[in-house]
């Protein structure tokens, strides 16, 4: 952020919650993925307006900002729902028909894997092992875990989902 440019309010509201953040560390470079964690997780995404601040504030150098926010991949640098979805497509899920699983969940979120939908009330991503096999295959629903749901098992998860 520029000082003394204008910002829509949305814009303005968010850098109040970045600032909270970052003096709630006093500013130390040194947590910088601290920040950038809380950050991630409180607006599901790092807007690039938001990283320039951040070396700007830390006084660190942007890339170095950016090889953080791109080398770790809880961060992303593009909008991410509220809600993440994941299918799990590891080799044990495949067996026990995960792709029937994410033609499901597709279907229902009228997304793709790797895609946010327009409202960004949904991500859908596909991920490797979960390390619980034996409930394949496995949805994850913000970090809850369910084993084959049926589609109108889904229905009903993804409707309670805001
Ligand atoms: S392959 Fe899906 S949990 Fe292991």
């Amino acid at each position: 952020m520029s000082q003394g440019l204008a910002m829509p309010k949305e814009e303005a509201t968010l850098f109040i919650k970045v600032k909270e953040i970052c003096a709630k560390h006093q500013g130390k470079s040194s947590a910088l993925i601290q920040i950038m964690l809380e950050i991630q997780e409180e607006f599901n995404w790092l807007p690039r307006e938001i990283l320039l601040w951040l070396s700007e504030k830390l006084n660190m150098p942007l890339n170095r900002v950016y090889d953080i926010a791109t080398f770790y991949k809880v961060f992303s640098l593009i909008p991410r729902g509220r809600n993440l979805v994941k299918v799990c497509t590891g080799t044990a899920c495949h067996v026990r028909k995960a792709p029937v699983m994410l033609r499901r969940v597709t279907q229902l979120l009228g997304i793709n894997p790797g895609e946010t939908s327009s409202d960004l009330r949904f991500t859908l991503e596909t991920v490797g092992c979960l390390g619980c096999c034996a409930l394949g295959p496995v949805v994850v629903i913000n970090d809850e875990y369910y084993s084959n749901p049926t589609t109108s098992e889904l229905e009903k998860l993804f409707k309670e989902c805001q």
